[in-house]
């Protein structure tokens, strides 16, 4: 089974599609705000941030899990110089991008782990590493996956349980779409590649970290060359 938060746009949508049309294994989406149009017997509702929320989910759905891989596509920004910012809005960031994937990650864990199988692919960034003002708040969230993913990955490597991260650098989909274009084409200008990341490379890497159990901890650059 497949489960993929945040499957209601940008990247999760299009790889929630991407599984449904293509694999013959079972897919669950999530949505919060965004109430998807099409497959909604395949979506639930579900705040990640709500740890009641995502233990309910898990354990209503529990007999239905089998080997399972997790996407954790669910993820917020925002964006302000840190001395200006709303330390609320801050906070929602690292609780939405940290603490939720955590929870899917801790909900569905021991399952995994009584299976002996699972794959975790959560959605960290280059900005992890690349300095980038005024996301300070994003930053940190997503360089916390790398040191989580570690730790993750040596508590569970023999039971055949991966986690991995993606440092995706910017994408055609998702949140790209709320950048002025006038800041998108410098953002292109400095991708080695010379272009965004084409869904079918967010794909491929996904489908590739399913495959390999010998890949864990890690946090892979998928950015065009972009550090
Ligand atoms: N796009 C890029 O270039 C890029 C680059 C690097 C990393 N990433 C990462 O890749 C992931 C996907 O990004 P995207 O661009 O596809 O984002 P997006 O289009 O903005 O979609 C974000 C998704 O997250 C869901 N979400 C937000 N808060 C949630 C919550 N509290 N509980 C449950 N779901 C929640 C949204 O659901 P609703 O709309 O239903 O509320 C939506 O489905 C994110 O983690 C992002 O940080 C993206």
């Amino acid at each position: 089974m497949i489960v993929i938060t945040g499957a209601s746009k940008g990247i999760g949508k299009y790889l929630f599609n991407s599984f449904l049309n293509n694999s013959s294994e079972s897919v669950i989406g999530t949505y919060l705000n965004t109430k998807p149009e099409t497959n909604l017997e395949n979506y639930v509702h579900l705040d990640v941030c709500n740890w009641d929320q995502v233990n309910k989910f898990v354990s209503d759905k529990k007999d239905a899990f089998s080997n399972i891989t997790l996407i954790n596509c669910a993820g917020i920004s925002y964006t302000s110089y840190t001395h200006k910012s709303d330390p609320e809005a801050w906070k929602k960031v690292i609780e939405t991008n940290l603490f939720g994937t955590y929870n899917l990650i801790r909900a569905l864990l021991p399952i995994m782990r009584d299976q002996k199988y699972g794959r975790v692919i959560n959605f960290a960034s280059v900005v992890a590493v690349k300095p980038t003002p005024g996301i300070s708040a994003y930053a940190a969230s997503k360089s916390a996956l790398w040191g989580m993913a570690k730790s993750l990955a040596i508590e569970n490597a023999s039971l055949n349980i991966t986690i991995n991260n993606i440092n995706l650098g910017y994408s055609e989909l998702g949140m790209i779409s709320t950048v002025p274009d006038q800041y998108k084409q410098k953002i292109i200008a400095e991708i080695p590649a010379g272009i965004l990341c084409e869904p079918g490379d967010i794909l491929k890497t996904v489908e590739y970290l399913r495959d390999t159990r010998y890949i864990t901890g890690a946090s892979l650059d998928v950015s065009g060359g972009l550090v």
